[in-house]
C-alpha cells in the first residue's frame, strides 16, 4: 500500500515507453520540475537541475541521457551524471549530486513518496 505522502506519477508501462517523463512539482514549496526515468528496470526521479550552471538537462534538446544511454547528461555543457545516484562524473562539479526524489511502485503504478512534494498541475 502507497504511504500518505504519496502522488501518481505515471504507470510502469508508460515509463517504459518513453526515454523520460517530466513533471511540474512543487518541492520544499519552490516550483521545480522533476525527470522521471527507468534505468535497468528501475525507476528514478531527480529535480531537473543540473549543479553546474542551473540549468534543466533537457533545456538544449529533448534529451536527458548520453548516447551510450548509461550516463545523464545535460544538454547545456555536457556534464554527466550517474543515473543510479544523481552523481555528477564531470570534473567541475565532481561529486556533486543531483538532488534525487523517492519513488514507489505499486501494482505497477510509480507514486512520488516525497514528504515535501506536491504537484503542480
Ligand atoms: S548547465 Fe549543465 S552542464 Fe553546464
Amino acid at each position: 500500500m502507497a504511504n500518505q505522502y504519496t502522488l501518481q506519477v505515471c504507470t510502469r508501462q508508460e515509463l517504459a515507453s518513453v526515454s523520460y517523463l517530466s513533471r511540474k512539482i512543487f518541492f520544499k514549496k519552490k516550483p521545480a520540475s522533476a525527470i522521471i526515468f527507468a534505468f535497468e528496470g528501475l525507476a528514478y526521479a531527480y529535480i531537473n537541475h543540473c549543479m553546474h550552471m542551473q540549468r534543466s538537462l533537457n533545456c538544449e534538446q529533448d534529451a536527458i541521457f548520453d548516447e551510450t544511454g548509461l550516463y545523464l547528461r545535460c544538454s547545456m555543457h555536457g556534464f554527466i551524471f550517474d543515473p543510479k545516484t544523481g552523481e555528477c562524473q564531470s570534473p567541475v562539479c565532481f561529486g556533486q549530486r543531483l538532488q534525487a526524489l523517492r519513488l514507489e511502485e505499486v501494482d505497477g503504478v510509480i507514486y512520488f513518496a516525497e514528504k515535501h512534494l506536491t504537484l503542480s498541475d
